[in-house]
């Protein structure tokens, strides 16, 4: 259990959610517009699950779900960039337009790793989407085609993001006070 820590900033509030996804959603809806097939929209476990659930009930063209489950950061802070997948996907993306979902993109070594292993699939389109940046973290170059929130260099938890497992039920985004 823990204990005894604050939020000390709110970063992202109730509202401003709700207004990006309903933002992204729109964007994504625009840009595929007609497919021959369903998107597959990829969602990173676990971080990714709540903002997932709330960005396919705002893209308004048929589309699949499946998730992908990488190795994390134990229990610490500190990105490692050392990625394994811990649970693949359900079905094939061969031939599929496909949307990768993050809850944030930090250094960008994860997310780098995953795209570059989704592309040796041969999706018939990849793209990347994530609700949270840090821009200042950057270590690896991504393009990021669909982005929520610029944050500062800060350790986020909420909107499912975790420290240690826990905060991921906030319903808003905030800065943990680590004491
Ligand atoms: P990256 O490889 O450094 O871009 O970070 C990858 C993963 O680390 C993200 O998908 C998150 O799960 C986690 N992460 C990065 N920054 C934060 C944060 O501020 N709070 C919680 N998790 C984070
Ligand atoms: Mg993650």
């Amino acid at each position: 259990m823990i204990k005894n820590q604050t939020i000390s900033k709110i970063l992202v509030s109730e509202d401003e959610v709700r207004n990006t996804v309903a933002r992204m959603g729109a964007e994504i809806t625009a840009h595929y517009g007609q497919l021959d097939k369903e998107l597959m929209v990829i969602g990173l476990l676990r971080g990714s699950f709540i903002f997932m659930a709330d960005l396919v009930r705002q893209i308004k063209i048929p589309l699949m779900i499946d998730f992908l489950t990488l190795s994390s950061y134990g229990d610490g802070t500190v990105s490692t960039g050392d990625v394994k997948v811990v649970m693949d996907l359900n079905s094939s993306i061969e031939d599929r337009d496909v949307l990768l979902v993050e809850d944030i993109v930090d250094t960008g070594r994860t997310f780098s790793k995953v795209i570059r292993m989704m592309r040796n699939r041969n999706p018939r389109s990849l793209k990347v989407c994530t609700f949270l940046n840090k821009p200042e973290a950057r270590i690896a170059e991504i393009d990021i085609d669909f982005c929520g929130v610029d944050i500062p260099n800060e350790f986020a938890v909420g909107y499912g993001l975790d420290y240690a497992q826990n905060y991921r039920n906030l319903p808003y985004v905030g800065v943990l006070q680590l004491d």
